[in-house]
């Protein structure tokens, strides 16, 4: 009996959603590791507390705990906010409530099942940004065609021009002959933005493109950077274009050292990612993806600017494009992938790229 119990402690404190046990007067009587993290607080300040110390009032989470605590019935996936006290910020919650019978008596108290879901948040708005990205691409397309064909009608006659026009009037045909080749250039940018992209799948080691990228970076470093590289080596195989995704991490990792032009820390990591659930008619389970994280030491986005860093033409840069990010998410996209940007000011930017294993 006492082996039984060392074992489900063990389970309670290996799990890592939060567990939450209830006592009958509705305070919190036990709770394992994964809530100290999720909520921010040690366990020992959470105890013999009321259930307001997690879930602020009013909440639907609080009035079913009661229901439970009174009536002995269960709720599965109520959803409602988590909040973590010390920093007074709220975070989503998936909250499972289960009577917890002890000796067969029902309503002894309840057992909480306590989900972070603020991943789950942010990749569904980052799915809800490429929706609005393909009308977009759309839009784009058909404009970057018209301006492409009057286009090649100006720099061809200013090139006619130069040729019959004497020495001194050059200097300003030059100018319009490079602006329009610029133009031109962005146009086709464009269109490669645009235009519906055909995957050349073949299993790829992402460590190996991760590496031929930094190898390529280092060559043309300027500033003094700190590169680390935090691989899992059990890392599988994934299937995918390896120059589109070759192109992805390209694009970030870029970002990342632009960000830093006095030199800064640069940290790759990837590791499994094992909750990524893309259900499809032949995959009804969940499947296996990888995360590939870049984390750099810059000055960060703010939270307003962290809305528009998708938006195709959006950039800070004097030479920017404003297309890394848009194309790279894309790409992604295009991969059944999902992409996550968490920035802080002061605090550096942190992109995470999650890649399924399979494409099927
Ligand atoms: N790692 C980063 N740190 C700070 N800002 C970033 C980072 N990555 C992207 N950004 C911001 O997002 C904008 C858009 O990025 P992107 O689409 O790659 O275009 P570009 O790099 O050409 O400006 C950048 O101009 C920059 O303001
Ligand atoms: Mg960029």
């Amino acid at each position: 009996m006492d082996g039984d119990n060392h074992f489900f402690e063990h389970i309670f404190s290996s799990f890592v959603d939060g567990v939450v046990l209830v006592s009958p007067n509705g305070t919190i009587g036990k709770a394992n590791p994964a809530i100290e993290e999720m909520f921010r607080s040690s366990i020992e300040s959470l105890t013999n507390k009321p259930l307001t110390e997690i879930f602020p009032e009013p909440s639907e989470i609080n009035a079913k705990i009661q229901d439970t605590l009174t009536r002995g019935i269960s709720f599965r996936d109520v959803r409602g906010q988590g909040i973590r006290k010390t920093s007074q910020s709220l975070f989503p919650v998936s909250v499972t409530v289960s009577p917890y019978m002890n000796h067969g008596v029902p309503a002894q108290g309840a057992v909480l099942h306590v989900r972070d879901m603020s991943l789950f948040k942010e990749l569904e708005e980052s799915s809800k940004r490429m929706d609005e990205l393909s009308h977009l691409g759309a839009l784009s397309l058909g404009m970057a065609h018209e301006i492409k064909n009057p286009l090649v009608a100006i720099s061809g006659s200013a090139q006619l021009l130069r040729k019959r026009l004497p020495d001194q009037h050059h200097k300003f045909l030059d100018v319009v002959i490079k602006e329009s080749e610029r133009i031109n250039r962005m146009m086709e940018r464009m269109l490669d933005f645009a235009r519906p992209t055909q995957l050349e799948l073949k299993l790829l080691n992402i460590h190996q493109i991760l590496e031929e990228i930094l190898l390529l970076e280092k060559k043309n470093g300027r500033a003094d950077f700190r590169f680390v590289q935090n691989y899992d080596p059990s890392l599988p195989q994934v299937e995918g274009d390896e120059d589109q995704l070759k192109q992805v991490f390209l694009n970030l990792v870029r970002n990342a050292l632009e960000a830093m032009p006095e030199g800064g820390t640069l940290e790759l990591m990837t590791r499994i990612h094992s909750n990524y659930t893309v259900k499809t008619e032949t995959h009804p389970n969940s499947r296996q993806a990888i995360l590939v994280e870049i984390r750099d030491s810059g000055p960060g986005i703010g939270a307003e600017e962290l809305n528009n860093i998708f938006t195709p033409f959006h950039t800070t840069k004097s030479k920017g494009s404003g297309l890394g990010l848009p194309l790279s998410l894309k790409i992604v996209e295009n991969h059944k992938g999902k992409m996550n940007v968490q920035s802080e000011i002061g605090k550096g930017t942190r992109v995470q790229v999650f890649l399924p294993v399979e494409q099927g």
